[in-house]
């Protein structure tokens, strides 16, 4: 899928994946003040949302009109984020820099998923946190959000493979209500992963 997809998603009043933050996400913590990347953050509700934890939140995605909602959420609700409007391609990950790493449904093809994943080790400080969530290759029976293509969707052997510079790795798949937008719509076969470095 190209930007352009995105753009005409995202085009709309409405915000596609809603206002509110992942469920999974909003699980997890960070130590006060930390400074977390979030990565294909679309129109920004998991960035906003730990900005209004108080933390310094980095929202990439390589969608104009995601840059363009993120920019409005936050201004909603009253908090400030760094949009930084990148294609992950190319994107240059600095070694050491964030206490935290979110990617919320955001899915790569193959070998962009593990040219991506494989930074993030080198990218986080000592300490510092993975936290992400995926539908998983099962998610082609249930057919209630996410991409409909098998390569697009991760295993949990994938994700083991990304991250198996990770010390404290915790892997679960799972079935699970998904009420995230309207794009998300229903019980789904999703995987997450936490990891500290
Ligand atoms: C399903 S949306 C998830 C958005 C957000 N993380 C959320 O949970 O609401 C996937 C996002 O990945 C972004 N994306 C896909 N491929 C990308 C790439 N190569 N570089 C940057 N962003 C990308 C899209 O623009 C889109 O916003």
């Amino acid at each position: 899928m190209q930007a352009e997809f995105w753009n005409e998603r995202y085009k709309q009043e409405v915000f596609a994946y809603g206002i509110e933050a992942n469920d999974f996400l909003r699980t997890q913590s960070f130590p006060e003040g930390s400074k977390i990347l979030c990565l294909a953050e679309g129109e920004g509700r998991n960035g906003v949302y730990l900005a209004e934890q108080g933390h310094d939140v980095t929202c990439v995605d390589y969608s104009e009109e995601g840059i363009r909602k993120m920019t409005q959420l936050a201004e909603m609700k009253g908090v400030v984020i760094h949009p930084v409007l990148a294609d992950l391609n190319e994107y240059e990950f600095q070694p050491n820099a964030w206490d935290g790493i979110v990617i919320i449904f955001g899915h790569l093809p193959t070998a962009l998923r593990e040219k991506v994943h494989g930074q993030f080790f080198k990218a986080l400080k000592s300490g510092g946190k993975l936290v992400l969530e995926a539908y998983h290759k099962s998610q082609m029976e249930y057919k209630t959000g996410g991409p409909m293509t098998e390569t697009m969707l991760y295993s949990e052997e994938e994700l083991r493979s990304d991250f198996h510079e990770f010390e404290h790795l915790e892997i679960h798949q799972l079935e699970r209500e998904v009420h995230e937008g309207e794009f998300h719509f229903g019980t789904a076969a999703v995987i997450q992963v936490v990891a500290e470095k």
